[in-house]
């Protein structure tokens, strides 16, 4: 009897951690008491993604466009952020877990970017897990960067424009060298995907659940995780074609 071949796991999971607000509203909390609960999940999913040999995890924590919000509430997540990098970075490069921001980092206060930096470089060995916290970030941000890149470099003649291809134009978006995601997770209940990452998606399993997210835990990845091993990915080709294919 031939034996299954295993289940296969995504390398890269990415997650837009949405519900906070509507979880503290729920209770008659402050929409802080919600964002304060949400950090705890990020602990839960870090968790899960190293009990299962994940590569990578890119978590949108807040997007180019939040901003928009009250200054109270852009103000606390701010707070927020500071105390968690305090909190968390030594206990992160003890798991080997990798940290990188990803996003617009001059729209912080030189302190932030400044501890940002820090967090980078204390966990620059880890090698478990690469975790991407994407802040103030925007899909169409990171595709306009990539593009402002290549245009610098072929003005001032270092590239030939004729040489841009999708391999050199990713090489300049935020996520360049690691693999693309393949599932993307939203929590909330949206079917958004609000200027998340535009070009890294391109062929990436979308897994939306109602759940808000300082309630996800390893139940819910569990769920997404098993949602994801049922796809067929056929990536433009025929089911007959995949499976003649040997799995990767
Ligand atoms: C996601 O939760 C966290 C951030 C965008 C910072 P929300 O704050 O958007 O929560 P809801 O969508 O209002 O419930
Ligand atoms: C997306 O959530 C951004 C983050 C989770 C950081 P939002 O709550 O900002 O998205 P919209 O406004 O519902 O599209
Ligand atoms: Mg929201």
């Amino acid at each position: 009897m031939s034996e299954q071949p295993a289940a296969p796991l995504p390398r890269h999971i990415a997650i837009v951690m949405d519900g906070n607000g509507r979880w503290a509203r729920a209770r008659g909390r402050p929409r802080t008491i919600g964002h304060r609960a949400g950090a705890r999940a990020v602990n839960r999913c870090i968790d899960w993604c190293l009990a299962h040999g994940i590569e990578a995890l890119t978590l949108f924590a807040f997007s180019s466009e939040n901003w928009r919000r009250p200054p109270e509430e852009v103000g606390a997540l701010m707070q927020l952020f500071l105390r968690a990098l305090d909190r968390e970075v030594d206990e992160l490069a003890r798991r080997s877990v990798r940290l990188r921001f990803i996003g617009q980092r001059e729209a912080f206060t030189p302190d932030l970017q400044q501890r940002m930096a820090l967090a980078e470089r204390l966990t620059a060995q880890g090698g478990r897990l690469q975790l991407n916290i994407a802040v103030s970030y925007g899909g169409r941000w990171d595709i306009v960067q990539a593009a402002r890149s290549l245009a610098e470099d072929a003005a001032a003649g270092r590239l030939e424009p004729g040489s841009i291809d999708e391999a050199l134009f990713g090489s300049r978006t935020s996520l360049a060298g690691q693999p693309e995601p393949d599932l993307f997770i939203r929590t909330g209940g949206e079917h958004r995907i609000s200027n998340f990452l535009l070009w890294q998606l391109a062929y990436c399993e979308l897994y939306f659940t109602p759940v808000l997210w300082p309630d996800v835990d390893a139940a819910v990845l569990d769920a997404a995780l098993a949602d994801f091993q049922r796809r067929e990915r056929r990536f433009g080709m025929t089911s007959e074609q995949r499976s003649r294919e040997v799995p990767t």
